[in-house]
């Protein structure tokens, strides 16, 4: 499943993957060898990773978080906004993702630069956080833990450091009265960001939405 960019206009579409070219043969491999292990087809459109990229570069990251590795193809994204030295950790439930993340990352050059925290994020994050402050946290699995990633993120990001969360327009229910924890958990990340006094934060308008928060003090 290709995610879709925030803009609907197919040759609108057409012209920012011509323009812009944000996916190259390694890209490619690594949603193809994550197809063919049989990981879901949920990770970013080709747009929204190169949006990581240039996040990640715009805030000259060196430290980098990522909840949800899957088959690492944000995670590539992400490194490759950081220079040689950058570190990426990057939190995965399961062991297969991680296998299938490991590879790609070799493939791509940054199994020097990657660490994979195989286990619950909950669990995993607290035995990093001696490694931080970080300079970037990009939040992208299970959707009820939204809010708790990001008590973990306000904590252990540096001042000038940025969150990213995706799929915040809860696959478009995100202005529903509902009951789904997922969707609640997506509603009380955005709603806790945008109030809280240490952050500024938008929501880029992107297929799935994509916030993006700095914090400011
Ligand atoms: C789906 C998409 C995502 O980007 C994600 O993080 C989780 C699930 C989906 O389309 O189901
Ligand atoms: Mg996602």
């Amino acid at each position: 499943m290709q995610k879709s960019f925030g803009c609907s206009d197919p040759q609108i579409i057409s012209y920012v993957e011509k323009t812009f070219a944000p996916e190259d043969e390694i890209l490619k491999n690594v949603k193809e060898t994550s197809i063919k292990a049989g990981l879901p087809p949920i990770q970013l459109g080709s747009m929204d990773a190169l949006h990581l990229e240039i996040l990640t570069r715009a805030c000259q990251a060196r430290r980098a978080v990522e909840i949800g590795t899957l088959g690492g193809y944000s995670g590539i994204a992400i490194l490759r906004g950081m220079d040689k030295k950058g570190k990426l950790f990057t939190c995965e439930i399961s062991e297969r993702h991680a296998d299938v993340a490991r590879e790609n990352f070799k493939k791509a050059g940054f199994t020097k630069n990657v660490e994979i925290l195989i286990g619950p994020a909950l669990k995993t994050l607290p035995t990093i956080e001696s490694k931080g402050p970080f300079d970037l946290v990009f939040i992208d699995a299970d959707k009820e833990n939204y809010p708790a990633y990001l008590t973990w993120a306000e904590k252990n990001l540096k001042v000038g450091g940025l969150i990213l969360a995706d799929n915040t327009f809860g696959f478009g229910h995100i202005a529903d009265v509902t009951e789904d924890e997922e969707i609640k958990g997506l509603q009380e990340f955005n709603s806790r960001l945008a109030k809280n006094p240490h952050f500024r934060a938008t929501i880029l308008p992107t297929g799935e939405g994509l916030t993006v928060g700095v914090k400011v003090k």
